[in-house]
């Protein structure tokens, strides 16, 4: 067993063959974090505890005849508040009595293979588990507390949850439920974060640790563009290859919080969970309340190491459904090509130009129900626009499939317009509070998703369009953050769980479409990458990774994006040009070079296009279908980051067996007078020889010398002068990309 109990020292060892996870039970019932790093051999007494003690005699101590033994420096794996531990706690409860202060010890434990699924949200799952089961109990309160501690057999990864029961019979208020602490020895870390905003998300941020908290959150209802429900701390000198890094998440898609704390002496605690901040939940006798499922990586092959953990978790033990493993259909979304301007005969022209180019699947987005030709109206009138579409949206369905490819659909569902049937029929079931008028956001409100009557309609209603359109894809849009926060169905002492229990409405509606329709492929979106996390992909495999589709903004988007989700997750499509949001032009091929490492597709009128660039997309297409296994389910490695001097990126994929990769290399702007670069490749097999289409190199010298970037492109640039020396023949112009395909031979 991968979890061992050592009676003697009441230490638990959580193992595989790259980490390890101890934890020791103190003698006032407290859980001890002692170790998580590489694997160490299991050894009886494998870690002695020598505190560092705090120079001060009158640390608060819960044993009066050993004033030595005091939570203030403890390295604690569920902290609680209240009884000597100053740092932030994991969580807080408030009694009948008013009182805050809780003290869970140790009572027993299980261990057992596999994993229980968590009721009414996303788990991570597999054969391969072994799970920790420590049971606590606080007296006082009379409540249960039991840390989930889940191990995979192949990964460096633990997750870990929480389950509160109480079995007292007085009611609790869970005010502050974290999903997992880690104390760590010392605080030498940087801590990476993802950072940004609508059009510019997952930027990565990078600053050290110092005295004090340091906090990534949201409170905006979901996981947000603002800041990633994700949190690395990496040694200084950890590269992409080398060097130790842990990465923290969660499967949660809600307010989150990811906090490190660095104390007086130099421990650092690191936390996530639920935001405690307008969060609490009233537990009555014999109820449980579960805290989302957090997943902790230790890497020392660095943030390569780190990255390649989670996409695999990702993608092995996550995401569900037909497509966990299958290349996704190459499609075409007619947003950017119509807005909510077409009709039947525009979106046909379309799809067949897109079939004859090659695409798979079709996608019709906002625009084809109620009265939508602008964003003002009709959210919520889930019924096909007969002026836009005649024969209704089956019919539109059966023909795009009559084409040869699959249809998709682009839904709303969490919203509704002040112009709509919906909202003049159940004005209340739009978040807010009685006599305030809402606030707008994209002219649109909030549905109330923590009243189950509103997900039934919404489940009932759009689940007839997806059986009269026969769906294949559905693209799930989410168009503004929550704000005017107030349920009519809560009472007032429970208006505070609003935020949580939305999340569980939502999550219930994921999962009754899933399971009504387990062969559609979901796609997740929130204007764009608001709501990128690693519990929708539980139930959309892939998410749209940013309305900014032009190629080198993807750049920094696609890059910083890869730090924790897998490229198959990213939805990334080709756009026209100028970019409609930053106006920029770039070749098709720099777009489509970029947009290949995610889960591809087109946005734009092939209607319209030059006929060089027809030919262009259909051979992008042909390409893609050749490699597309390999873009999205291969190792991803970053080579050259769009962080460092805003001008190159390189990265590349390499197949399981290591006898295919390709490396797609990026220069933004040309600068003169420049040799050519060479550039390390990684992942490679030393004892292969890889060939381009006219060179062989072997794998051992790709990795250690470099491969010789531009390598096929040595034709004199058309408009420069051949008999002028101070012409030169590196420059390719701005916008340069190259994609180099390596074969074993
Ligand atoms: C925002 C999305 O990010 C876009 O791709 C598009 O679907 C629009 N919403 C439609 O309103």
């Amino acid at each position: 067993m991968p979890i061992q109990f050592n009676e003697k020292t009441r230490e638990f060892h959580i193992f595989n063959n790259h980490i390890s996870y101890i934890i020791g039970i103190l003698k006032n019932g407290d859980i001890e974090q002692c170790y998580f790093g590489k694997k160490l051999r299991s050894r009886e007494g494998i870690t002695k505890r020598f505190y560092q003690f705090g120079p001060s005699n009158a640390a608060i101590c819960p044993i009066d005849s050993d004033i030595l033994f005091t939570p203030t420096v403890q390295r604690r794996e569920y902290p609680n508040y209240g009884t000597g531990d100053y740092h932030f706690c994991a969580y807080q409860t408030e009694q009948s009595n008013g009182s805050r202060i809780n003290n869970f010890s140790y009572r027993d434990y299980c261990i057992h293979k596999g994993k229980d699924k968590i009721p009414g949200m996303p788990a991570t799952y597999g054969d391969d588990v072994t799970t920790l089961e420590l049971y606590m109990h606080d007296e006082t309160s009379q409540t249960d507390i039991t840390l989930f501690y889940h191990i995979f057999d192949n990964l460096p990864v633990i997750t870990r949850s929480v389950r509160f029961t109480q079995v007292g019979d007085q009611s609790i208020n869970i005010t502050r439920a974290l999903s997992f602490c880690l104390d760590l020895p010392d605080s030498e870390y940087e801590m990476i974060t993802l950072n940004g905003a609508w059009g510019r998300e997952r930027y990565i941020d990078c600053s050290p640790l110092h005295q004090g908290i340091q906090e990534v959150n949201s409170n905006r209802g979901i996981s947000s563009s603002e800041h990633n429900p994700f949190i690395a701390l990496k040694r200084k000198d950890t590269n992409e290859d080398n060097g130790e890094a842990f990465g923290f998440s969660l499967l949660y898609s809600g307010n989150f919080t990811a906090l490190a704390e660095v104390d007086s002496y130099d421990k650092t605690r690191v936390a996530m969970g639920i935001n405690p901040f307008e969060f609490s939940w009233k537990l009555n006798t014999g109820e449980n309340f579960y805290t989302p499922e957090a997943v902790l990586v230790y890497s020392d092959e660095g943030l390569g190491g780190m990255s390649q953990a989670l996409h695999s978790l990702c993608q092995n033990n996550i995401m569900r459904g037909d497509y966990k493993l299958t290349r996704r259909p190459v499609l075409f979304n007619n947003w950017e090509a119509t807005y909510f301007n077409f009709d039947e005969e525009k979106l046909l022209k379309i799809a067949s130009s897109a079939k004859e180019l090659g695409a798979e699947l079709f996608v019709l987005d906002d625009g084809w129900f109620g009265k939508r030709d602008d964003d003002t109206t009709s959210l919520g009138d889930w019924f096909t626009d007969l002026n836009k579409l005649p024969n209704g949206i089956g019919s539109l369905g059966k023909k795009v499939k009559d084409l040869g490819l699959k249809f998709g659909l682009w839904i709303e569902p969490e919203m509704v317009n002040e112009k709509s049937k919906l909202f003049r029929e159940h004005p209340d079931w739009a978040i807010g509070v009685p006599n305030r008028k809402r606030s707008y956001g994209r002219h649109q409100f909030v549905l109330d998703f923590s009243n189950p009557d509103v997900i039934d309609y919404i489940f009932n209603l759009i689940s007839k369009v997806f059986e009269e359109s026969k769906v294949d894809y559905v693209k799930w849009d989410m168009n503004r953050y929550l704000s005017d926060i107030y349920s009519p169905t809560l009472p007032p002492n429970r208006q505070k769980e609003f935020f949580h229990r939305y999340i569980l409405g939502f999550y219930n509606l994921y999962e009754r479409f899933i399971e009504k329709f387990p062969h559609v492929l979901f796609e997740s979106c929130a204007s764009g990458g608001s709501r990128f996390d690693l519990g929708l992909m539980y139930y959309a495999p892939q998410a749209w990774t940013s309305d900014d589709t032009d190629g080198v903004e993807r750049l920094k988007i696609q890059y910083g994006t890869s730090l924790i989700y897998p490229i198959v997750s990213m939805g990334s499509h080709v756009s026209a040009v100028p970019n409609h949001q930053i106006l920029r032009s770039t070749s098709i091929d720099f777009r489509a070079n970029v947009a290949m490492f995610g889960a591809f597709g087109y946005e734009l009128d092939p209607t319209i296009l030059s006929d060089y660039d027809k030919l262009k997309v259909s051979q992008q297409i042909a390409f893609f279908k050749e490699y597309g296994q390999l873009f999205q389910y291969g190792t991803f490695i970053r080579l050259k980051s769009p962080f460092e001097n805003n001008n190159d990126c390189a990265w590349m994929v390499v197949s399981e067996d290591k006898k295919t990769a390709i490396v797609a290399n990026f220069k933004v702007l040309a600068r003169p007078n420049t040799i050519k670069d060479m550039i390390r490749l990684k992942g490679l097999n030393p004892n292969f020889d890889y060939a381009t289409e006219s060179f062989v190199f072997g794998g051992d010298e790709l990795m250690n010398i470099g491969f010789p970037l531009q390598l096929e492109f040595n034709e004199f640039p058309q408009n420069a002068d051949q008999n002028n020396s101070y012409s030169h023949s590196n420059n390719k112009g701005d916008f340069f990309s190259e994609l180099i395909v390596l074969k074993a031979k």
